[in-house]
């Protein structure tokens, strides 16, 4: 129990920049609020196309990927177009963070920082400096006069939050939070506050050490699971401008156990390796299923769908099953690559050369219609794929782009995937 006292904190409130009256939602000016670039291409991508002014983003990952980096870079662009920036920072000094900047290559005054303080020392600041942005890294380490007694509980770290957002919508700042990711303890990550911001967003870094994926989980104004990729470099953050160069470049083409996969990560088609291996279990009767970048009960169900379709012995397999590129699948749509590089990997068949697979799996073995077919045929076309496996619905020369180019190759249900594997 926290002993904790109710009332305001004595500060005058800031300014309102609007009324709370009755408003008709005709009568509404959209164009009063335009969105506003950054001009870092997948920073912006990811927001839905720029950032929407007033809105308070979350900003989630690991220790050390690079999110203190993203965002100077972040209030550096903007400052550059002559915004001015707020930057508080509970974890550097100010110092390190002018290394940093001289590292990343910024020098900018319109970037105000410091490193210590409250939330009423940030409220203070705010008022003074008038920002449009603001940066605080991270939220757990801004801590508020008021909830001292429990700072870095979960109950500070929501009033801290709320407040923050508070101020933010008041007075007109569109505000960036950094929030830490731990697995269980005092300190809550950002899950608790995924409610309370318009968008949160998730830094990854992956396998291949200085790609860094910025994923959007929640975003009230753009598309889910649309993602920016960037390149992490002693001169800092570059956005990828051709992702699946990158994401497939190292792979062998024709190996058993693999099939490319179209996805279609919120409106980006990106070109996705799924890998497989299927090897006998040392566990009789109780083998392993290992699913990275995939959900582990679709893969049981597609072994089931295998085993009893195509009478596959994986009952006595272990199976794993990876996304390369640290890249997650979450669309059905990814269901016969998947089969594709199960089959392939247990009979050792390498699959066709130069080809890409696409379409869901149905219970009964029959291949469903995947979504924005065109867009993701497009994508691999351009990346020089010229086999195309589809969902026998969707072989339609309307529904193909250069269709006489390429070969589409109709599946109609999973056994078909076998008798084109043998060929
Ligand atoms: N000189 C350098 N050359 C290349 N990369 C560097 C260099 N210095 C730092 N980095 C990269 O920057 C990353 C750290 O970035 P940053 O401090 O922004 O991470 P963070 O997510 O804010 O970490 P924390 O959670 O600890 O605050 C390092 O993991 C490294 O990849
Ligand atoms: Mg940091």
């Amino acid at each position: 129990m926290v002993e904790s006292e109710p009332g305001n904190d004595g500060e005058p409130e800031a300014e309102a920049t609007e009324k709370g009256s009755l408003q008709r939602l005709g009568d509404i000016d959209p164009a009063a609020a335009p969105r506003l670039f950054s001009g870092i291409g997948e920073f912006d991508r990811v927001l839905g196309g720029g950032i929407v002014p007033h809105s308070a983003v979350l900003i989630g990952g690991e220790p050390g990927v690079g999110k203190s980096t993203l965002l100077l870079e972040v209030s550096a662009a903007l400052a550059q177009q002559g915004k001015t920036v707020l930057y508080y920072s509970g974890e550097e000094s100010a110092q390190q963070i002018r290394l940093r900047a001289d590292r990343l290559g910024i020098r900018s005054a319109g970037i105000f920082l410091f490193t210590s303080g409250s939330l009423e020392e940030l409220k203070r600041h705010a008022r003074e400096t008038r920002p449009e942005f603001l940066i605080i890294d991270s939220i757990q380490t801004l801590t508020s006069r008021k909830t001292a007694a429990a700072s870095g509980s979960i109950a500070s770290l929501r009033n801290v939050t709320a407040e923050v957002i508070d101020l933010a919508k008041k007075s007109g700042i569109t505000v960036f939070l950094i929030g830490h990711i731990t697995k269980e303890g005092q300190l809550a990550g950002p899950k608790t506050l995924e409610h309370m911001v318009d968008a949160v967003l998730y830094f990854q870094g992956e396998t291949q050490a200085d790609l860094r994926l910025l994923r959007a989980e929640k975003n009230r104004f753009g598309p889910l699971n649309e993602i920016g990729i960037f390149q992490m470099s002693e001169k800092g953050l570059a956005s990828v401008n051709d992702p699946t160069q990158v994401l497939i470049q190292n792979r062998l083409s024709r190996a058993p156990g693999t099939a490319i996969f179209p996805a279609l990560n919120g409106t980006r088609p990106l070109l996705t390796e799924v890998q497989a291996l299927v090897s006998e279990s040392p566990f009789a009767g109780n083998p392993r299923r290992i699913a990275i970048g995939f959900d582990g009960y679709r893969l049981s169900m597609l072994i089931s769908i295998i085993e009893k379709k195509l009478r596959l012995p994986f009952y006595k397999s272990d199976v794993f099953l990876n996304v390369t590129g640290g890249m997650v699948i979450r669309e059905p749509a990814a269901d016969l690559a998947v089969c594709q590089a199960l089959v392939s990997s247990c009979r050792s068949i390498a699959p066709r050369a130069n080809s890409v697979i696409l379409g869901e799996v149905g219970l009964t073995g029959e291949l469903r219609p995947v979504s924005f077919l065109e867009t993701r045929l497009k994508e691999a076309i351009r990346q020089g794929f010229s086999t195309i496996f589809l969902p026998a619905l969707q072989c339609d020369k309307k529904l193909i782009p250069n269709f006489q180019d390429i070969s589409a190759i109709p599946i109609e249900s999973i056994r078909d995937l076998q008798e084109h594997l043998r060929k």
